[in-house]
């Protein structure tokens, strides 16, 4: 599936930078999809409680970021925009960020963050006055410990630049590369230091961490399902409607979606559970379950990503043996 729509305390990825790009006061919102996922994203959207006005723009092959705003370059205009990828995700929102192109007369405004391995981001060298000196994208040999998140805010100055890029070695047109061609070019390039947290949920480890950040943030108590004799939902647990609680412990922050049972298990903290899904005669603890997914018999599961309706179930009879379907992308540890 495409990442972007991977969920995070239930709720795909892409509709918190959809909430970002509304909160920042933004009203039309060009969507560059790919033709393999492209239907998933438009159905994704289609509901739009944010009342944005999408056009979708098919990118035909993924040749790169500043290729996307290439393939945009009609519905962009002369306008200033936002670009804003769709499987970041930043605390604070964006609506401060936004501004800065405006205040400040430049031609490009990047977030920077600290991260620990700053080899698989863009990154940036800057001096003492916070000045941008250089930016390289995933360098071997990083000038510093800042990346570029994935939220940028150009003038049309960016065209020009794109025009003049070759592919990188990984064969794209990088957008840090645009960038950097800006700064060549004496072009000012603005920089803010993100102090609130930034998961680039793209990422493997990401995912996890964003959803236990998202649960401790935003899940209230809230139960519309059905708690059955000798169940407990204990703290900040939200459980959907048609959802069944029978003889299970549920430990928030947890979400539980629309239509799931849990029979005779404890779900931990942390764990966030689509709707439609199964977890029977198991533990499960800081995990996250897309639609569908069941769990059955499973001692305990943790820290792991069960995709749409996968199953996880103890080998009856011979404990000792494993039997997996493991679909594409996958990971097993046993
Ligand atoms: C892209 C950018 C990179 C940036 C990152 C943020 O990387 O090329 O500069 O730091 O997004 O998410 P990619 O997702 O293509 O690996």
């Amino acid at each position: 599936m495409a990442k972007q729509l991977v969920p995070v305390a239930n709720r795909p990825v892409l509709h918190y930078v959809m909430q970002h790009l509304r909160d920042a006061g933004l009203e039309r919102v060009g969507v560059v999809i790919s033709p393999e996922t492209g239907g998933q994203i438009r159905a994704a959207l289609e509901a739009n409680p944010w009342c944005l006005q999408f056009t979708f723009i098919v990118q035909p092959q993924p040749l790169g970021l500043a290729h996307a705003i290439k393939v945009a370059r009609d519905f962009l205009a002369e306008d200033p925009f936002v670009m804003y990828l769709g499987d970041n995700l930043i605390g604070q929102g964006i609506r401060d960020f936004t501004r800065s192109l405006a205040e400040t007369g430049a031609d490009a405004a990047i977030l920077l963050k600290e991260v620990a391995d700053p080899r698989l981001f863009g990154v940036a060298e800057v001096d003492g006055a916070g000045r941008v000196l250089r930016l390289v994208e995933k360098p071997a040999d990083p000038p510093s410990r800042l990346a570029l998140v994935g939220v940028y805010v150009f003038s049309s100055e960016i065209h020009q630049a794109i025009d003049t890029l070759q592919p990188s070695h990984r064969g794209e047109l990088e957008i840090t590369d645009a960038i950097q061609r800006l700064l060549e070019q004496g072009r000012r390039v603005h920089s803010t230091i993100l102090n609130g947290w930034w998961l680039d949920t793209g990422k493997k480890d990401d995912l996890l961490e964003a959803n236990r950040v998202i649960l401790d943030e935003c899940i209230e108590r809230d139960l519309r399902g059905e708690i059955g004799p000798s169940s407990r939902a204990d703290g900040r647990v939200s459980l959907g409607a048609g959802a069944r609680l029978i003889g299970s412990t549920v430990r928030g922050p947890a979400v539980i979606g629309e239509g799931t049972v849990i029979e005779r298990s404890f779900v931990g903290p942390y764990s966030s559970i689509g709707s439609g899904c199964l977890v029977a005669d198991s533990t499960v603890e800081h995990l996250v379950m897309m639609d569908g997914a069941r769990v059955i018999g499973v001692a305990r599961l943790e820290d792991s990503l069960l995709g749409k309706n996968a199953v996880v179930r103890r080998a009856p009879g011979n404990r000792s043996v494993c039997r997996l379907i493991v679909g594409e992308d996958s990971e097993v540890e046993l």
